[in-house]
């Protein structure tokens, strides 16, 4: 790694899980060998931000027990009704405050970004969390290409609209298209990915395949799926979860104990296939990368 792949690939040069579980076991060990270094590691898990005490949650886990409400609202929803997502022939735009807008197709994006692993936690504001091997590149890379202006301030994402195929978009459990926001500089920061992959696979269809955000230390609902558009914005953008709720979800949604939820305790979680629940870290355990966004912030009010 860095590797790249494109949607060619037959399923005979995809990374197994096993040797990709060894790599990790490896790199496990030679970190602790205080090898890491010398295998030139280090970079790498210095941006996962993996600590000691991250299991990786089981693949059977992370693909099977899933929020993604196009595909149904309850957890085993999308997994059985992934099928009904088509990701073939798959389109992503690139527009408002950009010096070149762009529609670019899927085969294209990934020619052009190759795709590293990281090892990131991930927790939802329901209470639960997993630790999961991605593939994908900085989201930073994408944007820089189009050049965005001077006026730009946040970015907003949308997913898949197409409610003749998608069962949860029949429905109006929440206002569709999905749409999520950053601020530019949480967009441009180094921890925000766009996955391609997991577990050394494409992405399955019920994680928000062909493409999703993952923005770490923020809870899960921002990390949108399937995304068919990315737009630089001058304003605040509008999001979804906010529009339903807003008294529940804010824009910025850091991961916070000290901010509480009306609903579920966001003081500890469960890891999902773990019994016991552990403390949830402030900004998720991406502190030192991540605290000096918010800088002078009061984060009760921007939660
Ligand atoms: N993206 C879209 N398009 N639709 C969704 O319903 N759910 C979000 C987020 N991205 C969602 C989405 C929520 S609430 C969470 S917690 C994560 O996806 C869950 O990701 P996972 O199923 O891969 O664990």
């Amino acid at each position: 790694m860095p590797f790249r792949w494109t949607p060619e690939l037959s399923a005979l040069d995809i990374t197994p899980e096993e040797w990709f579980r060894q790599r990790r076991r490896l790199m496990k060990g030679a970190a602790m060998a205080g090898a890491g270094a010398m295998l030139g590691l280090t970079p790498l898990a210095a941006m996962s931000g993996e600590s000691s005490e991250d299991t990786q949650t089981p693949f059977e886990k992370a693909t099977s027990y899933n929020n993604f409400y196009e595909l149904g609202s309850n957890k085993e929803n999308p997994a059985a009704n992934a099928s009904k997502l088509v990701i073939s022939p798959w389109n992503v735009v690139i527009d408002g405050a950009v010096a070149r807008p762009e529609k670019l197709s899927l085969e294209e994006l990934l020619k052009s970004h190759p795709v590293e692993e990281r090892v990131y936690r991930l927790r939802c504001v329901e209470g639960w969390s997993m630790v999961i091997p991605w593939l994908g590149f900085p989201l930073a890379e994408l944007l820089k290409r189009f050049e965005p202006l001077g006026s730009a301030k946040y970015v907003a994402f949308e997913t898949i609209h197409d409610p003749q195929r998608l069962p949860g978009q029949a429905r109006n459990v929440l206002e569709w298209p999905y749409r999520e926001g950053l601020r530019l500089d949480e967009a441009m920061h180094p921890l925000t990915l766009i996955a391609t992959g997991m577990y050394g696979r494409p992405l399955p269809n019920q994680n928000g395949a062909p493409l999703r955000l993952l923005v770490p230390w923020k809870y899960g609902f921002k990390s949108i799926k399937s995304i068919v558009r990315i737009t630089l914005a001058e304003q605040q953008p509008v999001t979804s979860w906010n529009l339903l709720a807003p008294e529940e979800y804010g824009f910025y949604a850091n991961v916070n104990p000290q901010v509480p939820h009306p609903r579920w305790d966001q003081g500890s979680e469960r890891r999902i296939g773990e019994f016991l629940r552990r403390t949830t870290l402030m900004f998720n355990g991406y502190e030192k990368q991540v605290a000096g966004l918010y800088t002078g912030m009061n984060l009760s009010k921007y939660y």
